[in-house]
């Protein structure tokens, strides 16, 4: 069966699982609405969450932004099928998180080839019986050097490194302080650590959390402050040396997850303690291996007695298979380049400005520039809808994030610039968004100002784009290349 013909049939079930809903769908709901319900029957939040993802279906928006099938390199253009037809598309993608374009870099290619040739496609153990290959020896070595760290334990992924080691080092009568928009692996982690003290502090908010740890850290046993070094949603860089005095202050440890800002900040791409000239602040040093080195994996680097213990106690790291050897190769490359080479990222923040100035100039409602994750206000769901859809008909694809991820009607594009792309890309793109912003009326406008236009949209706007596809007037990327 084609992906047109299995689309074609889908969009008519869901019609149909649409109707029968009675009134659960895009307009009225969003995906907070079905974590639980009053049902008995375990599954209902399923049942009810499938007609919610039928309405967005049947009205193309699901298509449109989630598991688009990419053929080819997740790169600053992509080759996808097209959900509404039978041929492939190609787009402009602001939705890579590799950042520096490593994951296809050919000395990186190399040493994953080299490695897969000598130690097989995977290391099917965990690392403390037979998982630790000197691959995985080598990625260890690399990553506490760069950092000038004693040692360093390997994750899966960056996921299970915050919540393993959160839940290894934190007991009851612990406190942990956590960013109200820290990443949701460090959430989970705190939460299922099951330490009583502590909470969420207001997002960036050195006054509320000094204000927790001096009305709670007296009470607790151990202490520990975590959050993410740049946001992931807004592309904020963290307080560091607020959140390091304030630990200072309270004697508590200091945990940063370096996920964005690994060969992203810093004169040398060292991250954060390279960026507010303070090496060796954080005791607690996380990061993700998806992101600038471009493949998959999670880090936490720091003293040996640290490293030892997590190897022992986080049970993400301990019950489960290690890295493949051939990706610890690659990985180990990937950080020579950013040693070695550092055009990729300035060329990264070339972009990364252009963008932002184009957006700004324009009127998107962008904050400052602090990170190549670029964000564009958008406020009420339905405005996040309908942009996103005019921007995947315009060919452009960009994250879209909406509640959880980011307070409720305060949903935004997030717009993320890479090393590869070009100046023409990123001004098509900002053209793009002048004529959709201009279409919507919210250039030059504040926050209340657009919440105020997403949340008198009619719905029927939800079904413009489905027209407009079919019409010509929409170029495909391609036409106009
Ligand atoms: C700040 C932050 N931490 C952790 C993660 C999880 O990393 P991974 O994708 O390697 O599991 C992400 C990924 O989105 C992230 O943005």
């Amino acid at each position: 069966m084609s992906a047109d013909n299995s689309d074609t049939n889908g969009n008519r079930m869901d019609a149909q699982r649409t109707k029968e809903a009675l009134g659960i769908g895009v307009a009225t709901h969003s995906l907070s609405d079905f974590i639980d319900t009053a049902s008995n029957d375990l599954f209902d939040k399923c049942g009810k969450f499938a007609s919610f993802l039928a309405d967005a279906r049947a009205r193309g928006l699901y298509q449109a932004q989630y598991r688009l099938t990419i053929t080819g390199p997740l790169d600053h253009r992509i080759l996808v099928q097209d959900p509404f037809g039978s041929g492939l598309r190609e787009m402009i993608c602001f939705d890579s998180n590799s950042y520096l374009g490593l994951h296809i870099h050919p000395r990186v290619l190399a040493a994953v080839h080299r490695a897969l040739d000598h130690a097989g496609y995977g290391t099917p153990s965990a690392q403390l019986l037979g998982g630790t290959s000197r691959y995985l020896r080598e990625l260890e070595e690399t990553v506490s050097n760069f950092y000038g760290r004693a040692d360093t334990v390997i994750f899966p992924s960056g996921y299970a490194a915050n919540v393993g080691s959160l839940t290894a080092l934190l007991r009851p009568n612990d406190l942990v302080a956590r960013d109200r928009f820290a990443h949701a692996s460090i959430h989970d982690g705190c939460r299922w650590s099951g330490a009583s003290w502590g909470r969420a502090y207001d997002h960036d908010d050195m006054a509320d959390l000094a204000g927790l740890m001096a009305q709670q850290a007296p009470q607790a046993k151990g202490k520990l402050i975590v959050t993410d070094g740049i946001f992931s949603m807004h592309g904020r860089v963290c307080n560091l040396p607020e959140l390091r005095a304030i630990a200072d202050r309270y004697q508590s440890k200091l945990m940063i997850d370096e996920a964005h800002s690994l060969g992203v900040l810093g004169s040398s791409g060292h991250g954060l303690e390279e960026h507010f000239g303070l090496p060796g602040s954080i005791d607690v040093l996380m990061g993700t291996f998806s992101k600038a080195p471009g493949a998959v994996g999670g880090y936490v680097t720091g003293s040996t007695d640290l490293v030892d213990y997590l190897r022992f106690f986080a049970r993400s790291c301990m019950f489960t298979a290690a890295l493949p050897a051939a990706t610890c190769a690659g990985l180990t490359e990937a950080f020579r380049i950013m040693q070695e080479e550092p055009e990729h990222r300035e060329q990264l923040w070339v972009n990364a400005q252009r963008l932002w100035q184009g957006l700004h100039e324009v009127g998107w409602l962008v904050p400052p520039l602090e990170s190549p994750i670029i964000t564009a206000f958008v406020g009420a769901d339905k405005l996040l809808w309908a942009t996103s859809m005019e921007l995947y008909e315009a060919g452009i694809k960009c994250g879209n994030v909406s509640f959880p991820a980011v307070p409720r009607g305060e949903a935004i594009l997030r717009i993320t610039a890479n090393a590869r792309h070009t100046p023409e890309e990123i001004d098509r793109t900002v053209a793009i968004l002048e004529r959709i912003g201009a279409d919507y009326g919210i250039l030059g406008c504040n926050a209340a100002e657009i919440q105020e236009i997403g949340a008198a949209l009619p719905l029927s706007l939800l079904e413009r784009g489905r027209d407009n596809r079919q019409s010509a007037a929409f170029s495909a990327l391609t036409d106009t290349r």
